[in-house]
């Protein structure tokens, strides 16, 4: 694969989800190299693709790819502020669709100089957006050994979080920890088990990159702005690459309850279901032999079915 390229995951079946109206607007919040957005663009014909990214790289190839279609808009913005961007255009209740394909792109990952990756030597960085927050190596370098290794147990369930945490403390009195292969190796010594066919990094690494990039609370706040923009039957797909992101979706639509007397059972046109939530979906294992950065992967579609209370 070439270093730019990122092979869409589950395309076929989210674009299907979206059920697109060629007259509809739609929002792709996580455009990467745009594979999910040529197929949306596909199916309209008047309507209106708006394409999100925190990530300024993407913005500028998307930017290139389809700067000169009429029907496409670039932001770059985190998807938990898409609010601020409807309100501008007005666009609440007026979306017909939505779709995250979360975590981070092919590009992002094969970079070594973006330093998201454990065996690729590069500057520890791992911020999706450059311009905003702290870097890895930055926390790495501050962080108390208690939030090291809450972060990596909690974000990476990673086992011996409490090894790794107190290596990294240790280690970085000596010598500063500036880079990917630095961080990869010191944690690879802190594991006392080696796993076949896995890098001992791997959980740290996606713990440190979700805590950097704050996915999960973007996720929530975005759940709750896409709940406000989406016009009746629009719907919202969603791909998600961690237990923690699917379980996340999983409550926010879990249903919502109006129960007026708690001592009374619910009657029927009691219980308000704000959104229908579809059957979770995975990729094939064609799929998964043809790319296995898949393997991971699940789909949920929600459709609005009425107005959501606050919150
Ligand atoms: C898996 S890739 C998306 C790939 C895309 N569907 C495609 O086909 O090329 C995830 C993208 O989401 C972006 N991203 C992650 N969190 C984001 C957020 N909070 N707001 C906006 N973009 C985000 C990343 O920068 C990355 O480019």
């Amino acid at each position: 694969m070439i270093k730019d390229a990122h092979e869409p995951v589950l395309l076929q079946e989210s674009i299907e989800a979206l059920n697109i109206c060629p007259t509809g607007i739609y929002i792709d919040a996580t455009f990467g190299r745009g594979g999910h957005s040529q197929k949306i663009l596909q199916k309209l014909t008047t309507g209106r693709l708006i394409c999100i990214d925190k990530d300024p790289e993407a913005i500028a190839y998307g930017q290139a790819l389809l700067g000169q279609d009429k029907r496409v808009s670039f932001y770059h913005l985190s998807f938990e502020q898409l609010g601020d961007l409807a309100q501008s255009f007005d666009l609440e209740r007026k979306i017909n669709g939505i779709l995250m394909d979360l975590g981070v792109s092919s590009p992002q990952l094969d970079k070594a100089e973006r330093g998201f990756s454990f065996n690729k030597e590069g500057p520890l960085d791992m911020r999706m957006n450059p311009e905003v927050g702290i870097s890895a190596k930055e926390w790495v370098k501050t962080a108390t050994q208690h939030d090291i290794k809450w972060v990596l147990k909690h974000y990476g369930e990673e086992k011996f979080a409490g090894r790794i945490a107190s290596f990294i403390v240790n280690l970085r009195e000596k010598n500063p920890i500036e880079t990917t292969l630095q961080l990869a190796n010191i944690i690879k010594d802190a594991i006392p088990v080696y796993t076949p066919n896995k890098h001992a990094a791997t959980k740290s690494f996606q713990a440190i990159r979700i805590f950097i990039n704050q996915e999960l609370s973007n996720l929530e706040k975005a759940l709750v702005v896409s709940e406000k923009l989406l016009a009746p039957e629009g719907k919202l797909a969603i791909i998600t690459f961690h237990s923690l992101e699917d379980r996340i979706v999983k409550k926010r639509f879990a249903g919502k309850i109006e129960r007026p007397d708690h001592r009374l059972p619910l009657r029927e046109d009691q219980i308000r279901l704000n959104f229908h939530v579809g059957k979770r979906q995975e990729p094939t294992q064609a799929e998964i032999d043809r790319n296995p950065r898949s393997r991971s992967a699940k789909l949920r579609v929600l459709e609005k079915i009425s107005e959501p209370e606050d919150g």
